[in-house]
């Protein structure tokens, strides 16, 4: 794994934005998997940017996202789909109809996820995947215990990350309990990743990645040590317990 340290979360979303728009305009076609939560959100930002100032287009790319939560509508302000429209897709010249994140609502959840798993294979894989990490060293929504050969799947979210979750929701009750996420086994399937590491709440984590322990399900990002091409762009607090 190859760490790139920064300043801040500025400078983390600025490097960030920099390497993906690179391969974006380097590759034709591109398959670019995707992430949410707060740490990518500045990466967006720039992206759009790059795109408004330098032209980079997005119409010969797919993108995938890792997870969505069950029982939230596309207009629900907190699903991953409201989430990834406002914060790159209604701002870019990407093809709707090459932009797939999993359906939380379909009346069969298991199909959807064979699905999905299947259309990213269609597409020959994610050429770059995105990631964030949860303190507990969740990827995706793949939480601790998750088998590593696990391919895109349902899961319950633990308490844990409900909580980290609940500051976007009215209260810790409207988090869902459960989620659709890309498996351990379907990041690992991807070319390449990129993993943004922001803020002191995730140095314990970063630690523990960095380590060079044998990769635990107790950890789920510990499996990203055997992947042949991780950049890994850590800040300052981020790396304080290193
Ligand atoms: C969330 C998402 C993950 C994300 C992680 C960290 O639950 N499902 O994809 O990487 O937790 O989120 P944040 O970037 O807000 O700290």
């Amino acid at each position: 794994m190859k760490l790139i340290k920064v300043k801040d979360y500025q400078e983390m979303s600025s490097v960030a934005s920099n390497y993906i728009s690179n391969q974006v305009r380097k590759h034709n076609p591109f398959t670019l998997g995707l992430a949410t939560g707060g740490t990518p959100k500045k990466t967006y930002e720039l992206l759009i940017d790059d795109h408004k100032n330098n032209g980079t287009s997005y119409s010969h790319v797919t993108t995938f996202n890792l997870d969505e939560y069950i029982g939230l509508t596309k207009e629900d302000s907190n699903s991953y789909h409201y989430y990834m429209k406002h914060a790159l897709f209604k701002y870019i010249d990407i093809n709707p109809k090459n932009i797939f994140i999993p359906d939380g609502l379909s009346e069969n959840i298991e199909q959807e996820c064979a699905e999905y798993e299947q259309k990213i294979r269609t597409y020959g894989g994610v050429n770059l995947q995105l990631l964030g990490i949860g303190a507990n060293g969740h990827i995706g929504f793949n939480e601790p215990g998750t088998p590593f050969s696990s391919q895109t799947h349902v899961v319950e979210l633990t308490p844990s990350t409900r909580t980290a979750n609940a500051r976007y929701f009215n209260s810790i009750k409207h988090v869902p309990t459960h989620a659709i996420t890309m498996g351990i086994a379907s990041i690992m399937a991807s070319k390449e990743i990129l993993l943004l590491v922001s803020g002191e709440e995730k140095s314990q984590a970063l630690k523990h990645l960095l380590s060079d322990e044998a990769p635990t399900e107790n950890f789920p990002a510990s499996i990203l040590r055997k992947h042949p091409c991780v950049t890994i762009i850590a800040d300052i607090d981020a790396l304080k317990d290193l």
